[in-house]
């Protein structure tokens, strides 16, 4: 690569990073971004001279800070004055338009996270601080720099402080909490404390992972001539900063009341948490004539949402047993309306998070629920206790069936293969979207049939019979006609669904699906290494599916000649010299390792992780180690990335750049 090559390379990434993390419209794939991302990175490294200051690779520090040093701001961050509801804001309106006539007022959301203010200089990003005291606040560049849509630099000489709120969105939270609760943390209360929390992490690394989004939603210290705040905002949008989308420019109470009922329904909709609609003076002459209260500016206010955080008092704690045996406790409150919504339960994930939040019984409690967040306890109010309130003891028997429980800390679970719990809830899985997709068999049906004894385990669906049916209650004939059809429909399904619909612990759709491609049906015959080696899958997951193989072989095979589940047909690959055999890949590569090991699979290679004397080749890089020195000891032939390169007649990396690598693995695949 030339440094011209390097230069186009770098404004090439921040081109498709920009579609990606700003306009939510990529226009690359992964992996075309991962081969020009990795190019760049060895040009850095060979030239660490040349590097560009902006470029992506400079987004994550390695080294964690021990401290975060205090910072001013340029110009004070105020905060905003609240209004709950249509009588307030007439108030609020009316106080301005008596003075100043017909004015304008923008009106955008308001996100739910931490604020932030970004201060630019010479066109670069040089100081990200917290909103602290609104005078002082934390410097957190480091941090900062790392979420993707806040540009490094902008087209804009002059000194200015760019201001927006920091959020998580609300599926990326929920992956946080599964990760944190499989990993024994504690969990984040709600995403405005999983933004806050992440922005403040000494490793820039942790905050890398979490997945921000700065939303900007105002100017600090400016020299601008802009005289309106709308355009100055379509000004922030079009620098490289996000655009909220629902903006607009409100001329009186009603239409600000009709534009924030308009917001209220969509706040569902919204990818991170709103808690209101934020009202601004257009004009920036008028809101400087306005000027500031001591805490507030006289020309915005936050028109308030509904709150999804409600008080309530917990009545009692369920447990539910899963189709693995997990006993979840599950929260019963007091009703609360949130929304719209009763909010009658709320998952307490597990007994050490119980323990952690020191939940009992009687304890009034804050509850969040917000579309898709799954309702769930924020935090006990103990200083409300009375002294009545009950611990949540952590089981012992099995709820359900009664057996003895196995409590491993996070997990405590039902071991008794046989529980009627594990065993319905594996049926409904089994019928599920996810799984056969079973018209017609839900959650109340699959109970009915298990109470009545005509299912058991879920082959016993595909022998269940009319008469079987019409004896149960609610049954015709037309319903039970159509549920005989669709069981049946579900042979011949695709094989990921039958694999997926297994069960196996640590093993979902996505895993299924890749066990399919590379095994079809047959998956129960692949070896420990055959699994490793496939994309995503790690020791946990293989050895749940060897312990499953192992004890389920014969429900396996009765399952696999009921369904007669269809693998995808797989393209046979040309002759080449490396058509069945076996390869280790090692070292660093011009490219990441998985993609030349895509391009291996294609060529109907296995790729194996470690080398004995069945592997053909080692195809290894730089920094080669202990498997390089295993292939010298065996004598398996040692291949360099171009001389593998030559051999597959594959264009080498600098042509990959171009996508060519790329394409020719696509065209295999077709
Ligand atoms: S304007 C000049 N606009 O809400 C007024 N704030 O309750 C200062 N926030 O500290 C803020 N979305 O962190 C403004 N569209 C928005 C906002 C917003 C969220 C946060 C911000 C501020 C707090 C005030």
């Amino acid at each position: 690569m030339t440094r011209t090559d390097y230069k186009n390379a770098v404004e090439l990434l921040k081109k498709y990073a920009y579609h990606y993390y700003v306009l939510d419209d990529p226009i690359t794939t992964d992996e075309e971004y991962d081969i020009l991302y990795h190019q760049v990175v060895a040009y850095e490294s060979e030239y660490p001279a040349d590097i560009i200051s902006d470029s992506p690779t400079q987004r994550v520090g390695d080294v964690p800070q021990d401290k975060f040093d205090k910072a001013q701001h340029l110009s004070r961050m105020w905060s905003l004055e609240d209004l709950f509801n249509r009588e307030e804001l007439e108030t609020w309106v009316n106080r301005i338009t008596k003075v100043y006539g017909d004015v304008r007022f923008y009106c955008e959301p308001k996100f739910d996270g931490a604020s932030l203010n970004l201060i630019y200089d010479n066109g670069a990003l040089v100081q990200a601080i917290t909103r602290g005291d609104g005078v002082e606040g934390e410097d957190v560049t480091q941090n900062a720099k790392t979420i993707q849509s806040i540009p490094l630099s902008i087209d804009y000489m002059g000194r200015i402080e760019i201001r927006g709120e920091v959020v998580i969105f609300k599926e990326d939270f929920e992956k946080i909490n599964e990760e944190r609760l499989k990993s024994g943390e504690s969990l984040f209360a709600n995403p405005r404390n999983a933004a806050a929390g992440s922005l403040r992490q000494l490793d820039t690394r942790i905050t890398a992972s979490r997945r921000l989004v700065f939303m900007p939603y105002g100017i600090g210290a400016n020299t601008l001539e802009i005289k309106n705040l709308s355009q100055r905002m379509e000004w922030v949008y079009a620098l490289g900063f996000r655009n909220p989308h629902m903006t607009h420019l409100c001329e009186s109470a009603e239409d600000i009341e009709r534009f924030y009922h308009e917001m209220r329904v969509e706040r569902d909709n919204f990818a991170m948490l709103l808690d209101g609609m934020v009202i601004k003076v257009d004009s920036i002459a008028v809101q400087d004539e306005l000027g500031y209260t001591v805490k507030n500016p006289r020309w915005a206010a936050a028109y308030k949402f509904p709150a999804i955080e409600k008080l309530t008092t917990l009545r009692e704690v369920i447990l539910q047993v899963g189709r693995s045996g997990v006993v979840t406790p599950v929260a019963i409150v007091e009703p609360v309306d949130i929304e719209g919504v009763t909010v009658e339960r709320s998952t307490l994930h597990n007994f050490d998070e119980i323990e952690r939040k020191d939940i009992r019984i009687g304890d009034k409690v804050i509850i969040l629920r917000s579309g898709d967040v799954i309702p769930k306890i924020v935090k006990v109010i103990a200083s409300e206790r009375t002294g009545s309130e009950q611990i949540i003891p952590r089981p012992a028997q099995c709820p359900v069936c009664g057996s003895e429980l196995l409590d491993e800390g996070a997990l405590i679970k039902c071991q008794n293969m046989g529980c009627e719990a594990r065993v319905v809830n594996s049926i409904i899985y089994f019928a599920s979207k996810q799984c056969l997709n079973i018209d017609g068999l839900g959650d109340k049906i699959v109970e009915a049939l298990h109470s009545a004894g005509l299912v058991h385990e879920v082959s016993d669906l595909f022998d269940l019979n009319m008469d079987q049916l019409l004896s149960l209650e609610g049954f015709k004939e037309k319903k039970s006609s159509n549920l005989i059809d669709a069981i049946a429909a579900a042979k011949g399904c695709d094989c990921w669904r039958f694999i997926n619909a297994l069960g196996i612990e640590h093993i979902g759709e996505v895993a299924s699906k890749t066990l399919c491609t590379a095994f079809g049906t047959a998956f129960d015959t692949a070896t420990h290494e055959e699994i490793l080696a496939l994309e995503g899958f790690g020791k946990e997951m293989v050895e749940s599916i060897l312990e499953f193989v192992r004890v389920n072989q014969s429900k396996i095979e009765n399952l696999r000649n009921i369904l007669q589940p269809v693998a995808p047909v797989k393209v046979e690959a040309s002759e080449n010299p490396f058509k069945g055999k076996s390869v280790v890949i090692t070292g660093s590569m011009s490219v990441p390792r998985d993609h030349i090991k895509a391009m291996l699979e294609v060529l109907g290679a296995k790729v194996a992780s470690s080398v004995s004397k069945k592997t053909d080749y080692v195809v290894y890089g730089e920094d080669a180690g202990s498997k390089y020195d295993k292939a010298v000891e065996l004598g398996v032939p040692l291949l360099t990335e171009s001389e593998f390169r030559a051999l597959t007649a594959l264009p080498d990396s600098t042509s990959a750049a171009e996508g060519t690598a790329v394409k020719v693995k696509n065209s295999l695949f077709d």
